[in-house]
Parts: structure tokens; sequence; C-alpha cells
């Protein structure tokens, strides 16, 4: 097993074997040699439909040969000028015109990095310094973020890493998913002092968690009754549910969106988008820093327009949204034939099961899912040639490469795997 060789050897100098925590997989993570269309090929000869899609980086399908010729033309003509390029302007015009909250974009190069200097913004347009955060709601490895509620379902946070000082979290209140009286609560407990609420529309980080009815119209009225700002984090949902993200889709629409993994067609990228009024307040224009070596790099930028144009021009939602109903359906069905009530959500090419009976609308019923069984059930689906991510609180991705016939495998391997678990 050379994958399992690999691994040993990576965790002698790489920690824990790896560069980001969920990809310490057990027994030991798959160690990638290619990657096209739908599949994963690793070291050892075995291929996987890959429903982890990069963590939902990857749209079209890996190696998408329009993406890639457009990669290698710009890699022929230099990687970084350390000054500008037209397909900066040109990414930055394309999500103007889909993300309708946008009127101006500054392009970093993680979605970390997106959230992170958004909050900075929210604070220095506002000159408040509270934020409210979501429980359960992912925005990347900074300290201001890494914070999951205290004992009371309104306190202020406590951190969720050790390194972060109680100080730098002392204005992060974080609130569940959902709960509308929360927010009221602590907004007004907190009068003028409110930054901005940040939440992802969707929430993609703790299995899939949907919005109930008007639960995102009612952070929309709330905020702006309030003087406010509301963040949409939509690193995950935007160019995934629809060309304009989920703010469109549930016609809600922020003062900032933050954009990152689908917009760079594969390479590393992160934006924060917002009107000019907003944006203008971010240096060189604004008081409020914020730099970046790689920012708007061409490379990053290709790829993105790339991807943008095949997003534009063929009919990837409608076969993203047909393949998704299949797989959901399919999976209601075999749960249904097998007498399993777990779990079900979907949204376009989004899905994710929950080992758990009771409905999932917030981080505190996702956790009292199954976790073990979950992995078991991935562990299985894995030996049989499907890649899901390893964890419950992960969610499923389908790329416009995945064909009908990928699903109906797909539906098979889980009927076994979830038979032979519950025998
Ligand atoms: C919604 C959301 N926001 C922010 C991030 C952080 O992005 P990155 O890992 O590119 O820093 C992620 C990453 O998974 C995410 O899903």
């Amino acid at each position: 097993m050379k994958s399992k060789q690999f691994y040993e050897r990576a965790k002698k100098v790489l920690v824990g074997g790896v560069n980001s925590p969920v990809r310490a997989m057990k027994p030991h993570p798959l160690f990638i040699k290619r990657a096209k269309g739908s599949r994963l090929y690793d070291v050892d000869g075995n291929s996987y439909i890959d429903y982890c899609l990069g963590f939902g980086a990857i749209i079209l399908g890996h190696a998408f040969d329009y993406v890639v010729q457009k990669i290698k033309e710009q890699v022929d003509n230099g990687t970084i000028y350390g000054t500008c390029n037209e397909y900066e302007i040109i990414l930055a015009e394309k999500v103007i015109k889909h993300i309708k909250s946008a009127e101006m974009v500054r392009f970093v190069n993680t979605g970390t990095e997106a959230t992170m200097h958004a909050i900075r913004l929210a604070r220095g347009y506002t000159r408040k310094n509270k934020i409210i955060k979501i429980e359960g709601s992912y925005h990347g490895a900074f300290d201001y973020v890494l914070v999951k509620a205290g004992s009371g379902a309104t306190t202020f946070g406590i951190p969720t890493s050790e390194g972060i000082p109680e100080e730098t979290i002392k204005n992060t209140i974080v609130v569940p998913f959902n709960d509308k009286d929360a927010v009221e609560r602590v907004i007004k407990e907190n009068k003028d002092e409110i930054a901005c609420i940040i939440t992802e529309p969707v929430l993609g980080n703790a299995g899939l968690i949907l919005p109930e009815n008007d639960y995102l119209k009612f952070l929309r009225e709330i905020t702006e009754e309030n003087d406010i700002l509301l963040i949409f984090d939509e690193i995950i949902t935007g160019f995934r549910i629809s060309l304009g993200g989920a703010q469109e889709y549930y016609k809600v629409y922020p003062d900032i969106t933050t954009l990152g993994k689908v917009l760079g067609g594969g390479l590393p990228i992160g934006a924060i988008a917002a009107r000019k009024e907003i944006m203008e307040y971010l240096a060189p224009c604004g008081k409020v820093y914020q730099a970046g070596t790689f920012s708007g790099n061409p490379i990053s930028m290709v790829a993105g327009v790339a991807t943008l144009e095949i997003l534009e021009r063929e009919n990837v939602y409608e076969k993203l949204e047909y393949l998704g109903k299949k797989i959901y359906n399919g999976i209601v069905d075999i749960l249904q034939k097998l007498n399993l009530k777990f779990k079900v959500y979907q949204l376009g090419s989004m899905f994710q099961i929950y080992f758990n009976e009771n409905e999932i609308k917030n981080y505190n019923d996702a956790i009292k899912s199954d976790k073990d069984k979950f992995l078991e059930f991935q562990r299985r689906l894995l030996y049989k040639g499907i890649y899901l991510p390893p964890s419950q609180f992960e969610c499923n991705f389908i790329s416009y490469s995945h064909s009908y016939d990928d699903i109906n495998e797909t539906l098979i391997k889980i009927e076994e795997a979830l038979k032979e678990i519950w025998k």
C-alpha cells in the first residue's frame, strides 16, 4: 500500500502527515496521483468517484479541459507579476455581474483571508467592535471566528483552539442557526455595539443545514434596522447554488459577500465583495488595511474566468440540480427500504446524510448524529471506490463532470454499505 507508506513518511516531516487537519483520515489518508472529471486516482492504482471535490472548490470536474488549457497558456506568460493584470478586472466584472449585492471586489488567496478582512472592513465601516457569529458556521482558521457558544445559548463564546487569547474573542458572540430569538436578544443586549452578523447562508460545514423559511430575510431586516452589516460567507455557496449564489436563490442580499472555492476554478482564491461605499473603506482608498503578495495572481484569475465562462454558457446548474435530486431521491428510497430513519438534505449539488433520526436545524442537532457510524460508512464506501469527505460535518458535492452512471453506481454502493453496517 503506497498510500500507507507515504503517510508513514509524511508523518515524519508534516504535522500529523497532513497540511490541513480534516485530511488526517483513519487508517491513513489517500495519496492522490491524479484527478480527472468525477474521479480521483490514488498512488495504489485505485479510482474513486469523488464527492469531496477539493471541499467544494471543484464544480466543473477535475482537470476540466477548457480550464486546464487556459491555465497552461497563462503559465507560459508568467505566474506572478507584483503589479496588475487584465484578468483581475475581467474576473471582478464577472463577480459584479452575477453577485447582485456586489459593486466592487478585492481578491485574496483563501477563504480565511476573505472573511478575516470582511470582518475588519465591517468593523472599520461601522466603527463598532462586536460581531455575531452563528454556531457551526465556519469562516476559516483565524482567531475571531474559532469560537463556540459558552454555556448559555447567547453568551460570549469560548475559543475552539488553544493559542487564542480570551481578549481576542471577547467581541465575538455566538448564536445558534435558525434561532431568531437569540439574534434579537443579543442585539438588544448589545445595542449600538455590533458591527456585523456573519453567517454562511446555508451551513456547509456542519453537514448541510438549510435556513428555515424566512430566517435569512429576518437577518436582513434586523441588521438593517440596527445599522449592523450582514455578511454572507458564500465561500461554498457562491457560484455553486447558482451563478448568483445563495443570495440569488433565497433573494436575500447581504451588505458584504465573501467568496472563494469555485471562484478560483481549482486554484487558491478568496474575494470580498460589497457595494462601493463599503469597499472603498479598504486601502488604498480607505483606512482599513488589507494586502497580499499573491492576491489577484494571473493563474488564479485565469482559472476563475475560464470556470465562470463555462458556468455562464453551459447548462451546468440544470444538470447539477438533476443529479442532486437523483442522489437525494435514491438515498431516501434506500433508507426507506432498509427501514432506516436517517435524515438527508440536498440543495443543488450539495447533499449530506445525517446518521440521526431527527430534523437538523442547527449545529446542536447535527452533533447528536452518530459520527462513528458515519465514519464507518465513509470507510466502507472508500473501499468500494466512492470518496466522501471523511466527516459527518462536511458536505458532499457533485460536479458537472459526474455522470448519471456515476450516481447510479454510487447509490448501489451506498445501499451495500448501509446493509453491511445495519445487517
Ligand atoms: C464557508 C467557508 N468559509 C471560509 C472557509 C475558509 O476557506 P479557506 O480554507 O480557503 O481558507 C471555508 C473553508 O472550508 C468555508 O467553507
